[in-house]
């Protein structure tokens, strides 16, 4: 299984030395002309020529509407992803840099290489969460997300499903979370007393990290891994599928979508005709969903109601909703929404 992790630079010739000596504003103009930048010296150098390119494009690039803070968004980003440093023995290769984990368990064959600051800085980032774990409120333990996995970061849908399964009166003797993720549906279901969850995901890193966390204790008994499409390749009947799918339609054909948060046109009608096959008579079927795409004014075609109102496999035994309090960003006006957000949990059967 091909774990995805920031693919390694080997150094070419055209790269120019940044400590703290050099001159930034020449830096700067050597970078908008495409060179590669190294990082030497301190790990805050780069932070500072993060910080003076941040400025400089402030003054030089319109910031105000939608359009030209998506063209400053993708000039920040393509500069700074010139700006690089060096990587060695699984160590970031300049002094008082944060030492990551990440570059020792996704890399310990690669030595002496270059990853850009923006990706040494997300490692780190998910270093932090995977070391000290998330604390999900439905949950006894924290989860520690591998590096590239989705993770929880609202909690209401948890709140929802958590209620769910508390009234939940059928058996529990086999379930399929389609979708694991850090693990979060399959860890409540356990804790609700499920004997086995099958678990998928189409991304590696995924399984990969809850294997590892795992490890043989009991949950590893309890949670089968499946890497791959939708069911991958279980072909048992459950009691009980659950799926916390993306909530957007992707827009564009862009090939690298972050399948977390994106769906294209094929997930939902593929999914259903395949939970079809393995939902045992009785079971039940549960989506947890919101209106963000509506919100986001994307689509107001929801996926679940489109093939309910196909009428053919599944009918709606109950949707619960709960609206969810905006995020106040202190920094900016409040905006009045229309609709307020709200997320869903759409208990389905067969017909
Ligand atoms: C919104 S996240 C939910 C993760 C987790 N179940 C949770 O609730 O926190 C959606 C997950 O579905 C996975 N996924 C997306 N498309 C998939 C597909 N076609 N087959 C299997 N997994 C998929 C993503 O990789 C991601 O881990």
């Amino acid at each position: 299984m091909q774990i995805n992790k920031p693919t390694p630079i080997f150094p070419g010739k055209e790269l120019i030395q940044f400590d703290s000596n050099t001159d930034i504003r020449e830096t700067l103009y050597a970078m908008k002309v495409g060179k590669k930048v190294l990082i030497t010296e301190f790990y805050s150098n780069g932070m500072l020529l993060l910080k003076e390119l941040q400025k400089h494009l402030k003054i030089r690039l319109p910031n105000k509407t939608l359009k030209e803070q998506h063209a400053f968004r993708a000039e920040y980003h393509k500069l700074s992803n010139l700006i690089l440093l060096k990587i060695k023995n699984q160590e970031v290769d300049v002094d008082k840099a944060p030492k990551i984990g990440w570059l020792g368990k996704l890399y310990p064959d690669t030595n002496d290489f270059l990853l850009t600051f923006p990706q040494v800085q997300g490692l780190n980032s998910a270093w932090q969460k995977y070391k000290n774990g998330i604390k999900v409120p439905v949950l006894r333990n924290k989860v520690h997300p591998y590096y590239g996995t989705y993770f929880p970061t609202r909690f209401d849908h948890l709140t929802l499903f958590d209620n769910w399964l508390k009234r939940y009166e059928g058996p529990k003797k086999s379930a399929i979370d389609v979708g694991v993720g850090s693990g979060v549906l399959s860890f409540q279901m356990v804790q609700y007393g499920f004997q086995k969850v099958f678990a998928t995901d189409i991304n590696p890193n995924a399984i990969v990290g809850l294997k590892e966390f795992m490890g043989s204790t009991k949950l590893s008994r309890k949670i089968e891994l499946y890497h791959g499409n939708l069911f991958a390749t279980i072909e048992k009947e459950v009691e009980l599928i659950v799926f916390n799918p993306p909530w957007l339609p992707a827009v564009s054909n862009e090939e690298n979508i972050d399948e977390a948060i994106y769906y294209d046109k094929n997930l939902f009608p593929k999914f259903f005709a395949e939970a079809n096959n393995r939902l045992a008579e009785g079971g039940k079927l549960v989506l947890l969903f919101s209106n963000s795409a509506e919100i986001k004014k994307i689509t107001k075609e929801n996926p679940i109601e489109k093939e309910l109102a196909k009428g053919i496999r599944f009918k709606l035994e109950k949707c619960f909703k709960k609206t969810i309090k905006p995020v106040v960003d202190k920094t900016k006006p409040t905006k009045k929404v229309s609709i307020p957000e709200e997320v869903q949990l759409w208990v389905l059967a067969k017909i």
